[in-house]
Formats: structure tokens, sequence, C-alpha cells
């Protein structure tokens, strides 16, 4: 029964097989009962060696694992381990789904595994990748039926090759038979649809997605198999509907390395299924070859050409950004641009910005690197404002300190920048002074120095950047005092008399605050007179501010004093300025005679006198004149002399040039050192002078003269030391005066009566007149009339002495010769007595 069932199995077979063979049997399906040379099959010829075609019929001998039948086997027993045979089918463009389907087997007569069994499908002439279906383990002696699903079609082609591949087994068959393709879909392995190319930017993780009919039974092996590289296992499988499923694979941030074909393999013991090849295309995110072009730069923006022409990468450039940051900052701005050239705003002025330009491919991650960067600063911008506050830190007198705020950049807006102070005041003489001075923007003090004290100084500072310059307000500060400049020595204006110098100066041109004394101080620093001691140390007066002149008395008359005045101000005292005064010498005195002192004797033609040395006054004595004056009654009287009788005046000059004085005699004053009797008319000369004797009928004044000289004046005095009357009647040359007398006598008598009533009047008035005289007499007279140049005073006390000798014909009056004019007259007499007038 089971024979029977066997040969009708068998003839069935044989009767479809028939059919087939007589049918449309595609191209690539082989039976082997021909043999492999019937088949268009070939042998790999670059393997390690052939397949073998087995008929059993045959051969006396067949291994008992080896089947009956005609059939392509592999004797692992004959080769080494890890060689391999193959024999490929020929190369198939199909347009239809199809199915290949073979019988296998792997036997060895211990059940191991006599090695494996691979099947590769070559695509359009491609490298051999790896098999799509494999199997290494014992099968038996049973014949096995596998399907391959191959789903490559026109114009694509491919090629199936069947590969044994030895293992270490000692003994065992490796056999394939009865290769189909069929024109319709295999039964039991999944067929695939196309598989597309997948395109993804370098970095992106790229995804294949194969869609297989039938179903994902957990026992299929599914893979993503590389055609130069390493199978990626399925990631994720998906029943999409009962007949079809999904599967993805992964691949993880692809680089150019990956780029490659993929197809979709699944495999299970009953065959395998396998896509076509897709190309993974790995395309590298465009970046720009140059930095971009700097067009223009201002303070805040930046106008750049984005200069993305010519670029690394893969286009097509869907985006163009524009990136940039500051150098130093760290935050990034990115901005769209679809211009060629593009302005960056709102910048910070003079910052160091770095500007990148980012070009983007379609896809995701399809944004390239930067570009090189554009380094660029922008421009300064003027300063935001003036410093704010600018602070006097410290007010010297001649310097004033400064502080500010700190200059951050926010203000100065300027990495570079200077900062000056500028500077104005009034110098004491109302002229404007102005200066700026550069300062270092670091610093945090400033000094402005070489400022006048006690002024109002104007300050101000000025911020400058190449772009422009703000300027603070003005701040007064008005600088301390210092002490004061020294009194203008020009202004200084002293007038001396003989005890008193009167000083008048002005302000110090510089008084350098407020002037609050004046402190002179002076002392004697020279003398005419050896004699006179010197005041030291000097003394000081102090003298309020508006003091401009003062006078100290109580001075030595020839003594040069130094006066040095100084003003003060709150901080001191400046410097002196120092003047040399000389007061007026005085006229030498020369001491009262007692009685009638000086008078000595006389004769018809001398009178001898005591000479007695006078008292020096300032300057010591240079001479003593003896001075003889005629006494003419008859005659007016000389002009009062200030200065007696200053003019030497010899006797032969006098007599013809009718002065009526002479010098009889010049003593020096060593020639006088204590009294001394000197006789007047002697007929000596002393020093030039002639000493004549004097006429016995003439009436002399003799006076002594003492006389102080500087170089610069010359003070005289003088003193009546006697008057000699004449001894002889005068000769009888009438005299008109005295001729006047008589003719006054004579008429008298007759005009008696009207002159006595006319005299009555005369006398009435006289006492009036005299009366008033006493009275200023006794004001002045108590007075040494020393001073030669009161002359009116002088005149004055003469009439008061005229009066007194009228009362006392015998008195000597001593006086000065400026005493005398034309209203006085001495009383012709003869002198018996000297008196001393007080
Ligand atoms: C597939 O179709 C193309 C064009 O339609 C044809 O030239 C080719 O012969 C066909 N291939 C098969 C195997 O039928
Ligand atoms: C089939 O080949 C793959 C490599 O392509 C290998 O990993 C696998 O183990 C093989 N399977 C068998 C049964 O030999
Ligand atoms: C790629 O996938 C991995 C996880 O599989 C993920 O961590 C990574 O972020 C992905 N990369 C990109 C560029 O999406
Ligand atoms: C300038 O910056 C400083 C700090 O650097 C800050 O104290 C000051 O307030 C800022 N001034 C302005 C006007 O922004
Ligand atoms: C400076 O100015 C102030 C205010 O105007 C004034 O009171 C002061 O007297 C001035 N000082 C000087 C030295 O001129
Ligand atoms: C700052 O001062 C220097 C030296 O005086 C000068 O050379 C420079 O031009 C000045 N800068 C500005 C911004 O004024
Ligand atoms: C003082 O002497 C000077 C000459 O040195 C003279 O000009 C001046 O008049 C004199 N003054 C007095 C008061 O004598
Ligand atoms: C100087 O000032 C004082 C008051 O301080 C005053 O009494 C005096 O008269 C003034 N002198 C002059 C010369 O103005
Ligand atoms: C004043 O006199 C003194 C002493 O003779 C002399 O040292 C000084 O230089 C003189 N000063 C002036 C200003 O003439
Ligand atoms: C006058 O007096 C002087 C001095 O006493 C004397 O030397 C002289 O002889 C006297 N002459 C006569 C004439 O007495
Ligand atoms: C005065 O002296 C001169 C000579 O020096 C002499 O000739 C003359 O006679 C003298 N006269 C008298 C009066 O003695």
């Amino acid at each position: 029964m089971d024979t029977l069932f066997s040969v009708f199995l068998g003839l069935l077979l044989l009767c479809s097989i028939v059919g087939n063979v007589s049918g449309q049997i595609p191209t690539g399906s082989c039976t082997f009962d021909e043999g492999f040379s019937q088949c268009d099959y070939q042998q790999d010829p670059y393997d390690d060696f052939d397949w073998t075609h087995i008929n059993t019929q045959e051969l006396p001998y067949v291994s008992p694992h080896l089947p009956q039948g005609s059939y392509m086997y592999v004797d692992v027993s004959q080769y080494d381990v890890g060689e391999k045979a193959r024999f490929q089918l020929p190369v198939m463009k199909e347009n239809d789904t199809h199915c290949i389907d073979f019988n296998y087997l792997l036997s060895s007569p211990d059940g191991s595994s006599p090695g494996t069994l691979n099947v590769l499908v070559k695509v359009n002439k491609g490298p051999l990748a790896n098999p799509i279906w494999n199997v290494t383990s014992y099968t038996g002696k049973e014949w096995l039926r596998a399907e391959l699903a191959v789903s490559t079609f026109w114009p694509n082609e491919y090629q199936v090759i069947f590969e044994a591949e030895v293992s270490d087994s000692k003994a065992g068959f490796i056999a394939i038979d009865d290769i189909q393709v069929l024109s319709y879909p295999c039964d039991k392995s999944p067929h695939f649809l196309r598989l597309g190319d997948v395109e993804v930017n370098a970095g992106q993780n790229a995804t294949f997605q194969c869609i297989a009919t039938g179903r994902d039974t957990s026992n299929n092996k599914l893979w993503l198999q590389r055609r130069n590289g390493e199978d990626i296992p399925v990631a994720l499988t998906k029943n999409i509907n009962h007949r079809r499923f999904a599967a993805s694979f992964h691949l993880k941030e692809v680089t150019n390395q990956d780029q490659d074909l993929y197809r979709c393999v699944t495999q299970s013991e009953r065959g395998s299924g396998v896509s076509n090849f897709a190309a993974l295309i790995v395309r590298e995110p465009p970046h720009p070859i140059a930095p971009p072009q700097l067009l223009g730069v201002g303070p805040t923006y930046l106008l750049i050409q984005l200069n993305a022409n010519s670029i690394f990468g893969d286009g097509p450039i869907i985006l163009k950004e524009v990136e940039y940051r500051m150098t130093s900052g760290s935050w990034t701005e990115t901005h769209a641009v679809n211009s060629p050239n593009y302005k960056l705003w709102h910048l910070d002025p003079d910052t160091e910005y770095e500007i990148r330009v980012l070009l983007t491919r379609p896809g995701e991650g399809g944004t390239g690197k930067p570009g090189p960067p554009l380094i660029t600063r922008t421009k300064c911008a003027e300063p935001m404002r003036t410093p704010k506050r600018l602070k006097i830190a410290e007010t010297r007198s001649r310097l004033i300190a400064v502080d500010w705020e700190s200059l951050g950049y926010n203000i100065t807006r300027c990495h570079t920048f200077n900062v000056t102070i500028c500077y104005h005041y009034m110098t004491a003489n109302d002229r404007s002074k102005a200066d700026c001075l550069d300062m270092d923007p670091k610093a945090p003090r400033h000094l402005v120095g070489n400022l006048p004290p006690y002024t109002n100084v104007s300050l101000k500072m000025i911020l400058t950047n190449p772009e422009g310059r703000k300027e603070s307000d003005e701040t007064i500060i008005q600088t301390d005092e210092d002490v004061p400049g020294p009194v203008p020595s020009q202004s200084l204006k002293a007038t001396p008399s003989e005890e008193t110098i009167s000083l008048s100066w002005k302000e110090p041109t510089e008084p350098n605050g407020v002037i609050i004394q004046y402190e002179i101080s002076y002392s004697g620093v020279h003398s005419f007179d050896p004699s006179v001691p010197l005041q030291r140390p000097g003394l000081t007066v102090s003298l309020p501010s508006n003091a401009s002149h003062h006078m100290f008395s109580q001075l030595h008359p020839g003594v040069t004093y130094q006066l040095s005045i100084r003003a003060s101000t709150s901080k001191g005292f400046g410097p002196a300025t120092t003047l040399n005064v000389t007061t007026n010498i005085s006229a030498p005195t020369i001491d009262e005679y007692d009685g009638q002192e000086a008078f000595l004797n006389e004769t018809a033609t001398t009178i001898t006198v005591l000479l007695k040395p006078a008292q020096a006054k300032g300057a010591p004595i240079s001479a003593y004149q003896i001075v003889v004056e005629e006494v003419n009654p008859q005659r007016t009287r000389r002009q009062a002399s200030s200065d007696c009788y200053q003019v030497p005046v010899s006797y032969h000059s006098a007599s013809s040039g009718g002065s009526p004085y002479y010098y009889a005699a010049q003593l020096s004053p060593s020639n006088l050192p204590e009294p001394l009797p000197f006789t007047v008319g002697d007929n000596k000369t002393y020093q030039g002078f002639w000493n004549p004797p004097l006429a016995p009928r003439k009436n002399y004044n003799i006076y002594l003269q003492a006389v102080s000289s500087t170089e610069r004046e010359t003070k005289t005095q003088c003193l009546r030391l006697a008057a000699k009357r004449a001894t002889e009647e005068p000769e009888v040359i009438p005299d008109p005066a005295k001729q006047t007398d008589r003719v006054v006598k004579i008429a008298g008598i007759s005009a008696g009566v009207l002159v006595f009533i006319l005299l009555v009047l005369v006398a009435i008035l006289l006492v009036k007149k005299r009366k008033l005289a006493k009275k200023r007499k006794d004001a002045i007279g108590t007075t040494r009339q020393e001073m030669t140049h009161m002359v009116n005073a002088m005149d004055r006390s003469y009439a008061d002495q005229s009066t007194l000798h009228g009362e006392d014909p015998m008195a000597v009056t001593f006086m000065d010769s400026h005493n005398y004019n034309n209203r006085c007259r001495f009383i012709k007499s003869r002198f018996y007595k000297q008196k001393t007038l007080n």
C-alpha cells in the first residue's frame, strides 16, 4: 500500500516535472537530471573547489547519507575547513513577482554539521554581499525545501549564488536539487515592497523601513544588509495588516562612511526574502568656504556681504543665517538672511565681533557648521554724556585735585578716549587765563597745578573719543589763600625829614588772599655821624590792612633806615620789600654863650671872640666859618637868607661885589676841638679866606657859622657872637638919612604942633601893634630857633627882639642870620654886653 502510494506520488511528481519541462519553465530553473551543464548555471571560477553533480543511479556505491537522485553536492571530507564552492544561477531581470525554490540537505555520518550552505544574491554585477539565507545545522538525509523571494526587478538584475563552505567536520555532504524560478509569489517567504533610497544629512539618524507581504513571525530573522559592511539589526517590526508588516532599521548619526546600498533580508528555515538595494545618501550640510565680507562699519552696525557662493558640502541651500557674537562675550545671536548683504544692528561701539555664516540644506540637521569668521570691530560712538560729577577732592592755594566717577565703557563708548581738564580764571590784573590739561584717564585723581591762590577757577572736564566730545558743566572753585606777594617796591614812597619818615605803599600785586595786616620793621643801618648809635635791633610796627601809609617819628637825623614791609594773609607773611631811607640831616647846634662870654677884647681894627665848637646833628661838622657883616644903619638890610651865609664870599669879592658880608676865616673842625679865642681882623689867611683888619669907622656883626654837609645836602647854623662899634667918627659923607633928620629938626619947630598931634596918633597905633607882636613872641620865643627855614616865624620873632633891644640898647642878640629882614634894625649902639635871648 505504502509502496503503491509512493509510486503514485512519484508518478505525480514526475508528471508535474515533465509538465513543467514541456511547458513554460522560467529561465534559471534546473533539476540537474541532465547534469549540471544543461542548466545554464556556472561554477564560480574564483572559489576553492566546485560543486559536484551526482546521479546515484549511475554510481555503484553511494554513501548511505546521500539521497537517491541526480543533484549537486559537496563532499566536505575532501576539502579543508573554510574552503568554499559556489555555483551561480543566470542573471535574472524579472518584471513580476516571482519565487525561487530549491531542495537542500546537510548530512553527515555522525549527525554533525558538515558546513554551511549559503545563498547569496548579487545585484547588478556588484560585489558579493553577505548571504541572504544560510543553513549550518545537520538536516538529515531527506530533502528540505526553501524559497527565495528576491524583490529586485527589471531594469535591475540579480544573480543567485549557492555556496557551500566546509566546516571542521570530518565527513558529510551538502546537497542542492530542483532549483525552480516560479512566476508566482513565494508561499513561505515574504516579498518586500520596493525599498526607497534614503537621503539624510550627515550626523542624522537614518531610517530604512521595509514593508513586506506576509506576516512577521517571530522565528524569522530580519536584518538590514549593507552591501559592503555589517548587518544592521531590526529596530522595530510592526504588522500593518494581516498581509503586511513593516520593519524599521536605524542607522545612528550617519556619516559619509555609512553611504552604501542596503537591503532588507528576512530569513527562516524555509527561505529568505530580500528587497532591492536602496541607497543611503549621506549629505554633507553646507558651509561657506570664505568668511563674510565687511562692506560698512558704524558704531552700532556692521554691514556685511554673506560671501556664501562658494561652499563646502552639499546643496541646495534653503536658508542662510548670520551668526554673530562679541569676541569676548558668550552669547551668540543668529539671524536668517535672504539677501546677499546684511546689516547687523544694535551692536556695541568699539567692540570686536565675530561673524559667521550658517547655511542650511533641506532635511533635518541640514544646517552646516558655521563658516570661517569675520572678526571686526565696530567704530567708537560719541561719548554718551559728560562725566556726571566733577568732585573736588582737595583745594590748596595753587593746586586743585579733581576726582570723578570712573569712566566706564558705557559712558565713553570707546576704549580709546582722552580726558582733558580745562580751566580758566582771571588773573590779578584782570587778564583771563585759560589752559587745558590732558589727563591720564585711568588715574583716579587729577591734579591741576600752577594756579594762582585765592582765585575763582572755573574747571570743566572734556571727554573725547575719536567720534566726538562731551563737556561737563563748569565747576567754580576758589583756590585757597597763600601768603601774599611782596609789596611792589615801585609803590614805596618815602618822604624823609630830619626826624620822621613818611612811608606810603600799595597793596601787593599778588595779594593771594585777604590782606590782614602789614608789618613794617625798621632799623638804622648807617649814619653820617659816627657818634650816633644805630637802633639795633630794629623796631616793628603792625598796621591794619587798609593802611597805605605810615609816619615813623622820633628818628635820628642823618641816619639811613632800612624799612622792610611785608603783608600777611591768614596764611602768614609774604616776602618783605625793603627800602633804605635816609633822614635829612639837621643843622649843627651851637651851644649857648653865657652873658658876654663870646666877647673877649677889641682894638680899633680887631675884635677877639671866643669860638666854641658846635654839636653835629645828623652829619659831622664839615667846617666853621667866621662871618663878618658890615652894619650900615643907613642902608636897608640885605634880604634874609634861609641858609645863614652859605655862599662863601671873600673880603675882596665882598668889597668889589657889594656883598654885605665876607668870610673872614674858615676853620676845619679839627681846628676847633675846644673853645678858642679868635681875633677878627688879624690880617691872616684861613683856608683861603683873608681876615683883614677891620675898619675902625665901621660897625660890624661877627658870626660864627657851623656847616654840616653830606653829598645830598648842607645844613648851616650861625650865631652872632659880637658886634663891633665904630671907634672913630665916620667920614664926613653926608648921609641922606641924617640930612633928612636935620631937615626934620628944622621943620619940626615950625610944624611942631602938627607933628605932635600926628605923633600922638602914631604912638597909639604903635602901642596896639606892639601888644599884638608880644603875644606872638610869647608863643614862639620859648623855642630855640634852630630851624633855618621858618622864615616868617623868625621874622616875627625878630620884631619882638628889636623891641627888646629898643629898651636895652646894650643887649646882644643871638639869632639866625635869616632872622634879619628889612623891617628889623639894630639900634645903633655900642655893644657892651651880650645877652642871650630866650
Ligand atoms: C520586462 O519588461 C521589459 C519592458 O517592458 C521587457 O523588455 C523585458 O523583456 C521583460 N522581461 C521579462 C523577463 O519578461
Ligand atoms: C548565517 O549567516 C549569518 C551571517 O550572514 C550568520 O550570522 C549566521 O549565524 C548564519 N546562520 C547560520 C545558521 O549559519
Ligand atoms: C539618533 O538616535 C539616538 C537614539 O537612537 C538619539 O539618541 C540621537 O539623539 C538621535 N540623533 C539625532 C541627530 O536625531
Ligand atoms: C556704567 O557701568 C557701570 C559699571 O561698569 C555702572 O555702575 C553704571 O551705572 C553704568 N552707567 C550707565 C549710565 O549705564
Ligand atoms: C569767588 O566767587 C564767589 C561767588 O561768586 C565769590 O563770593 C567770591 O568772592 C569769589 N572769590 C574771589 C577770590 O574772587
Ligand atoms: C588723545 O591724546 C593723544 C595724545 O595727546 C592724541 O594723540 C590722540 O589723538 C587723542 N585722542 C583723542 C580721541 O582725542
Ligand atoms: C631832606 O633832604 C632832601 C634832599 O636830600 C631835600 O630835598 C628835602 O627838602 C629835605 N627835607 C627837609 C624837610 O629838609
Ligand atoms: C581802617 O579800618 C578801620 C576799621 O577797621 C577804621 O577805623 C580806619 O579808619 C580805617 N583806616 C583807613 C585809613 O581807612
Ligand atoms: C640798605 O642798606 C643796607 C646797609 O647799607 C644794605 O645792605 C642794603 O642793601 C640796602 N638796601 C637797599 C634796598 O638799598
Ligand atoms: C685879647 O685877649 C686875648 C686872649 O685873652 C689876648 O691874647 C690878647 O693879647 C688880648 N689883646 C689885647 C689887645 O688885650
Ligand atoms: C698886613 O700884612 C701885609 C703882609 O701880609 C702887610 O704888608 C701889611 O702892612 C699889613 N697891614 C697891617 C695894617 O699891619
